[in-house]
């Protein structure tokens, strides 16, 4: 069925969703980039690495900074410092992250559990700042507790622009076959502001069935887009019901060592291996290059990887 295209967003991914990686994704037509996460109380320490996760390029825009932190004055100064420093489109903030570092402190998907506590970040947050406030949460804490209805009606009344809802709770991790569209759909029922759906969107039907499932304004994806960044421009063409495009993906891989090298000499070599990891996969081959992933240091290494993958690749 033909579908008119909503918006495609990339979503956030700490160690993964780095500037070279958002802007590999870029031509494939993404709708909206936002940081990796960005602790609120190292900002207002003036951690010089945390203002380095906030810069990006030209080519990802709009552009949000993604901040956690559960004290709301921390997170409104962490905000208005952000953007004194790197200009960008708005402040997302992280509700649903459900690493034990963070959720011990109350930060990321522990705010879930305080739906006042919720609302509190984000009115302090929309008065420091003259830019949008976005959310990103999960559905619950876990099953026994599905209120993201009640976190994002908090949100909304806190002065939320908009709504990124992951469809699993902080206790499903990432596990497959737990993301819960009809709790994503509650949701889209009860708020006035957009609602962009997120979880386990790969491909175009499993884009148009989350769609259809929870009537959402639009879709965040992440591992979906690792080693595949080309599945924005194959989502859009899938729901326009077009052919998938032609994509050169030496090219697409060669750009991504370029600009990894380019933003980060050093720590480069090792952040590719996983990505490459991502991009060698589903061929005839792939794991004996997988394996020559693991001793790849330099750009050239990396060049004599891509120019040994198969002519079908
Ligand atoms: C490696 C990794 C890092 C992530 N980092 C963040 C983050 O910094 N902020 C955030 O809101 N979500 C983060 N997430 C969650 C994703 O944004 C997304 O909600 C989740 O992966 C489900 O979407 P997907 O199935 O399309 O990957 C991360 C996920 C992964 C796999």
């Amino acid at each position: 069925m033909k579908q008119t295209c909503v918006p495609l967003f990339l979503a956030p991914m700490a160690g993964a969703g780095d500037r070279a990686f958002r802007e590999v994704c870029a031509p494939f037509g993404v709708d909206g980039f936002t940081s990796e996460m960005i602790s609120a109380k190292a900002v207002t320490f003036g951690d010089r690495n945390s203002f380095a996760l906030a810069e990006h390029g030209d080519g990802e825009a709009p552009f949000l900074i993604q901040l956690f932190g559960s004290e709301p004055e921390t997170v409104a100064r962490a905000a208005r410092a952000l953007i004194a420093r790197v200009p960008c489109d708005g402040i997302d903030l992280n509700f649903g992250c459900p690493v034990p570092k963070i959720t011990k402190n109350g930060e990321g998907s522990a705010l879930m559990r305080d739906p006042e506590k919720c609302r509190a970040i984000v009115a302090a947050v929309k008065e420091a700042i003259p830019l949008p406030v976005t959310v990103k949460t999960r559905v619950g804490w876990d099953a026994s507790s599905l209120n993201v209805v009640k976190v994002a009606l908090a949100c909304q009344a806190g002065g939320a622009d908009r709504l990124t809802v992951h469809g699993r709770t902080k206790a499903d991790l990432y596990r497959d076959g737990t993301v819960r569209p009809e709790e994503i759909r509650k949701v889209v029922k009860a708020v006035s502001i957009p609602v962009i759906a997120n979880g386990d969107v790969r491909d175009g039907n499993s884009a148009r069935e989350l769609l259809t499932a929870t009537g959402a304004a639009g879709l965040a994806i992440g591992r979906g887009a690792l080693g595949r960044p080309w599945v924005f421009a194959e989502i859009r063409a899938a729901l326009a019901g077009e052919a998938p495009p032609e994509v050169d993906k030496r090219s697409v891989m060669r750009r991504h060592v370029a600009l990894a090298f380019q933003y980060k000499p050093v720590a480069a070599a090792g952040e590719l291996r996983t990505h490459m990891a991502h991009y060698l996969r589903g061929f005839r081959g792939a794991a004996a290059l997988r394996g020559a992933v693991s001793a790849a240091s330099t750009p050239a290494d990396y060049e004599n990887i891509i120019a040994q993958l198969p002519s079908d690749f």
